[in-house]
């Protein structure tokens, strides 16, 4: 297992490139599934979880390869519908095959995901969903095991009302009900950039889609779908842990290939705490190299569902407040198990108090660096940016979290100015 070594308080300098969003190339790369033809993904984004689901793509029978910075995908020789308990338990996303599956070739089966370390994250509301759409569900020996029971073999559109805002219920049955007979309303559709981008390459495969971005996302099933390329959006999450890593060491950075459309509750907030944000079309720079009283304020952030404050960036932010002049309470509404990143926090000399859903952070003028441990993606890039503030060496342990969604985030950091090395560890060491 590799950690990170990271010695603090060198104020980041200079550019980054943003790399193609983690959140959107997963449904994307599952959509593929809905055609015979070639899909190609430009910006497709280095990681373990893109990895992780071409496994599961090709263990499906589908070719998936590498060209330049694009991932082709050839779903025509797809001749399973199963995707395994040890593939999903890595990544709950593989659930993402679901629909598709069940929507071209009628049957998937497809191994429920279990806990994960930020809380239960049931499937529910897909399961309901592709219920609604003529689906024949049952959960058998820890699978969901899927039928398509219309007369037609096709599923047939409905009216969804989700019970709650979820993502990829969101984009599952909307792959689900593109390929359906007649037309789906999905109500109470998640409106983040991910699911619009998912909206924009089903369109180019010749799906009819309308209010992706809205809670209101109408979709008129075709009988089939054709291959497509399409460039994937920027990773706003990445894109704000540099912003938020800026902001802790006091530094000036320039992220290009961003989206600043897609950051405003973020940008609002790392305003409030002081830095200078100015921005373009396709880059934004936050200094924070003459903050007036030499640390940021504090700000409070509530998570929310998109357009507001992203769950994916609370950890990142609570370490920015964690140096910060002041007192903030961060409260997390989106996962009930999402502050795992506190107690490591802590062991650097943070100062955070958690009441249920809600955490009090008295800011401290400097942590000091420690060993620490990461336990979930998230968790771990606020770890990072804590450690990159503070005094001396951290070393982070178990930093496949990180792997699974940052593109080669060490070399990026490194490029502006800050100290930081991965440790290589054999296995069995
Ligand atoms: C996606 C993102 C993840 C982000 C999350 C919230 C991807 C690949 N992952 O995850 O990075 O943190 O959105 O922005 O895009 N829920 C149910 N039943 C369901 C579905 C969800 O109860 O059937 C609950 C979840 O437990 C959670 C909430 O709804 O409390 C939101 O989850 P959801 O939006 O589905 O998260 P993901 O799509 O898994």
């Amino acid at each position: 297992m590799d950690k990170l070594k990271i010695i603090g308080q060198r104020a980041l300098h200079g550019t980054v490139q943003a790399s193609g969003a983690k959140n959107a190339a997963l449904p994307l790369m599952a959509a593929a599934l809905l055609t015979a033809e070639p899909v190609l993904l430009h910006n497709t984004p280095q990681l373990m979880d893109v990895r992780t689901l071409s496994k599961l793509l090709r263990s499906l029978g589908a070719q998936v390869e590498q060209q330049g910075d694009a991932l082709r995908i050839d779903a025509a020789a797809v001749d399973h519908y199963e995707a395994s308990y040890d593939l999903v338990k890595t990544m709950r996303a593989s659930v993402l095959v679901l629909g598709p599956l069940l929507a071209r070739f009628g049957q998937a089966r497809v191994s429920l995901p279990g806990g994960c370390a930020i809380g239960a994250r049931p499937v529910d509301q897909h399961i309901k969903g592709l219920q609604a759409l003529g689906a024949d569900i049952v959960v058998e020996h820890g699978y969901i095991v899927a039928r398509v029971a219309t007369p037609s073999g096709r599923l047939r559109g409905a009216h969804i009302t989700t019970d709650m805002v979820t993502v990829t219920g969101t984009e599952n049955l909307m792959m689900a009900a593109a390929l359906a007979e007649g037309e789906t309303l999905i109500d109470n559709a998640a409106r983040e950039p991910e699911v619009v981008d998912l909206a924009c390459l089903l369109r180019r495969m010749g799906a009819q889609i309308r209010g992706e971005g809205t809670s209101q996302i109408r979709i008129t099933g075709v009988p089939r779908l054709r291959g497509a390329t399409h460039r994937i959006i920027p990773d706003r999450i990445e894109v704000g842990t540099f912003l938020c890593a800026a902001l802790a060491t006091r530094g000036d950075v320039t992220v290009q290939g961003a989206d600043p459309a897609h950051q405003d509750a973020l940008l609002d907030k790392l305003r409030e705490a002081g830095a200078q944000i100015t921005t373009g079309d396709d880059w934004i720079r936050l200094r924070a190299d003459a903050l007036p009283a030499g640390r940021p304020r504090a700000v409070s952030v509530r998570t929310t569902e998109y357009p507001g404050f992203a769950t994916d960036m609370q950890a990142q932010f609570m370490a920015v407040n964690c140096i910060a002049d002041g007192a903030a309470r961060i409260t997390e509404t989106i996962f009930e198990n999402r502050f795992m990143h506190v107690q490591e926090l802590v062991r650097l000399g943070a100062q955070i108090d958690i009441d249920g859903h809600t955490c009090v952070v008295r800011g401290v003028p400097q942590l000091s660096g420690a060993n620490v441990m990461a336990t979930d993606l998230r968790a771990s890039a606020g770890l990072v940016v804590a450690a990159l503030a503070a005094e001396g060496q951290t070393l982070i342990d178990r930093i496949y979290h990180l792997d699974r969604g940052y593109d080669a985030m060490e070399v990026k950091l490194r490029a502006l100015g800050a100290d930081i090395e991965r440790i290589k560890t054999s296995p069995g060491a």
